[in-house]
């Protein structure tokens, strides 16, 4: 039976035709048999042919093995993050890992990342160099001090839990990132799919980061300037969906308080009628009873239901009470000063002064409760 492939690892190129083999090898032998994986190269033109050593390994291998080894040729050199993104487009599997082509992940870290995702259940493993086992080896000073701050920015600045936001080795399930939209700049793609995917569950194991033995890094100043942009587009992208869950909420809440309000409408007019016809009371005071029955019944709504206030302790509920007894009480004056005003000096017909002097108490109201009742 032919089985499905569950496991995609992107491995990004640019001139790395000393490494590509030797870690297509490692990688190859690091996966669980169990396991139908493939491996994605993605490259960029590298003029030392790292794309065409890639594929004549993967010839030479290909009868002996189920694990596959696809090449994206891009044309140009586009950046690390876009060539992790370019891979994730053209994986097969649901699970996927991003990690370096230069030995300085090591591969043998991938089973135990794949059974952390499977026992913990969580949506992201990190391969971490800065918890409780992890290290860096080779790196100098200068560096590892670049890659702190560019560490505490991203934990600062927006807010990022994770000890090592900014590692290449990572592992997530593909479902996760789903309709989302990315711009991958630079180098740190796992800091945009954290920032993008809040609230996925995430695991760190940690591993030693040791520096490459063969080719060069091909960090620069360009992608310092990169992270920097990557970092202020990420802090706008969270500001943004903060403020939409904010007015979400406010809508939302705002629906609920009118929702209300029109209940209270019928059990104003229900509890009226009740008391002049079954208690035989005076019309004006089964009115008074009826709009005392409204307030009550609006009152308890809104606290449960609209503002979620689930503290009924005596003395908080009795103040929250008067208070909303004595904004129900100005939103009525409001309505009426109102309608006065627009049919008499503004010369407004009766139904359209209405509806506004209505809808004017009506949120007035449930400004005043929500910031002073219910102190939102
Ligand atoms: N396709 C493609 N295009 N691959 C690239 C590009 C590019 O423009 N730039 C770099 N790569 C590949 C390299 O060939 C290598 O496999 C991997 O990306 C990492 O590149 P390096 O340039 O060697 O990165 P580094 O070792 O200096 O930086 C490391 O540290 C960072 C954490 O501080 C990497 O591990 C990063 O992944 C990591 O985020």
């Amino acid at each position: 039976m032919l089985q499905s492939t569950e496991i995609s690892i992107i491995v990004p190129t640019y001139n790395e035709s000393k490494n590509i083999c030797g870690i297509l090898e490692h990688i190859q032998k690091s996966i669980p048999k169990n396991l139908k994986a493939e491996t994605i190269v993605v490259d960029d033109n590298s003029p030392d042919k790292t794309a065409k050593i890639a594929e004549d390994y993967f010839y030479s291998i290909k009868e002996k093995t189920d694990h596959t080894i696809n090449v994206i040729k891009r044309k140009a050199k586009n950046g690390l993050s876009s060539a992790i993104l370019n891979g994730i487009q053209h994986a097969a599997g649901n699970t996927i890992v991003v990690m370096d082509s230069d030995f300085s992940h090591p591969p043998h870290i991938i089973p135990k990342m794949i059974e952390t995702l499977r026992q913990t259940r969580c949506d992201i493993v990190i391969a971490s160099r800065y918890i409780k086992g992890g290290s860096i080896q080779g790196w100098p000073f200068k560096r590892k001090l670049m890659s702190k701050i560019a560490t505490g920015i991203a934990k600062r600045g927006l807010g990022i839990q994770p000890h090592d936001p900014m590692s290449g080795f990572f592992m997530f399930k593909k479902n996760i990132i789903k309709g989302l939209k990315f711009d991958a700049i630079g180098y740190k793609m796992l800091l945009e799919i954290l920032v993008k995917t809040k609230g996925a569950k995430i695991q760190e194991v940690p591993y030693t980061f040791t520096d490459r033995q063969e080719g060069a890094s091909k960090l620069g100043a360009s992608t310092v300037l990169d992270y920097c942009k990557s970092v202020w587009k990420l802090y706008k992208y969270g500001r943004s969906i903060k403020e939409r869950r904010i007015s979400v909420r406010f809508l939302s809440k705002a629906a609920r308080f009118f929702t209300v309000g029109a209940s209270g409408l019928g059990v104003n007019y229900l509890a009226s009628m009740l008391f002049s016809l079954s208690a035989d009371m005076w019309y004006i005071h089964a009115t008074m009873m009826g709009i005392a029955f409204s307030i009550t019944s609006n009152f308890v709504l809104n606290k449960y239901w609209t503002f979620e206030d689930k503290d009924f302790s005596a003395k908080r509920t009795i103040t929250q009470y008067g208070k909303f007894a004595g904004f129900s009480s100005i939103g009525a004056l409001v309505q009426l000063g109102m309608v006065y005003y627009l049919v008499d000096e503004g010369g407004i017909s009766y139904p359209i002064s209405l509806v506004l002097a209505v809808a004017v108490a009506a949120f007035s109201n449930f400004i005043l409760n929500k910031k002073w009742t219910f102190k939102e």
